[in-house]
């Protein structure tokens, strides 16, 4: 059975998409259907690459039971459009920067933002938390939850659509 691949991509890789990777995970892993899908997180900056996720993203998120475990790392144009079926950016400034490194319109059909995936929240991006207090981490983990739900929804429309 192919997985479906999907990388979730924000600046530096250590708050919001190392979350979004954990709650995604999470959320497939709940419904034992984590062997259908390969899930990552990448940052399209390398300020934090080989660091783990920020103390305090960690600490709010395993509130909620959710480990982030994942490694900065940048996100590479020459493997990662190849790789994943879908790259996921939290803002739109990411989601601009991973527009220009698509080399082709395959490459930027593959791309889209997180909160077109929310249900309950009307956010048009995760707000970044990093020069913030514990509200910003805690809406992080909101948001992060509601859109992985409607990300989970969307897919398995697509598939029920096929
Ligand atoms: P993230 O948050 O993009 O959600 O990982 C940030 C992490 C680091 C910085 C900014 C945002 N920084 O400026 O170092």
């Amino acid at each position: 059975m192919t997985k479906t691949k999907i990388l979730f991509v924000c600046l530096g890789n250590i708050c919001r998409s190392p979350s979004a990777e954990a709650v995604f995970k999470k959320l497939v892993k709940d419904k034992d259907l984590d062997n259908q899908f390969q899930i990552d997180s990448a940052g399209t900056h390398a300020y934090h690459a080989g660091e783990q996720a920020d103390a305090r993203m960690m600490k709010h998120a395993v509130n909620r039971n959710l480990r982030l475990t994942s490694i900065s790392r940048a996100f590479n144009p020459q493997t990662d459009f190849d790789e994943f079926d879908m790259i996921i950016a939290m803002d739109k400034d990411n989601l601009l920067n991973l527009r220009q490194f698509a080399r082709n319109g395959d490459d930027l059909k593959k791309l889209y933002l997180m909160t077109d995936f929310s249900e309950a929240f009307d956010y048009d991006h995760i707000p970044d938390p990093y020069y913030g207090g514990s509200a910003g981490f805690e809406l992080v983990l909101d948001l992060l939850e509601d859109a992985g739900e409607g990300l989970y929804s969307y897919l398995l429309k697509g598939a029920n659509d096929e």
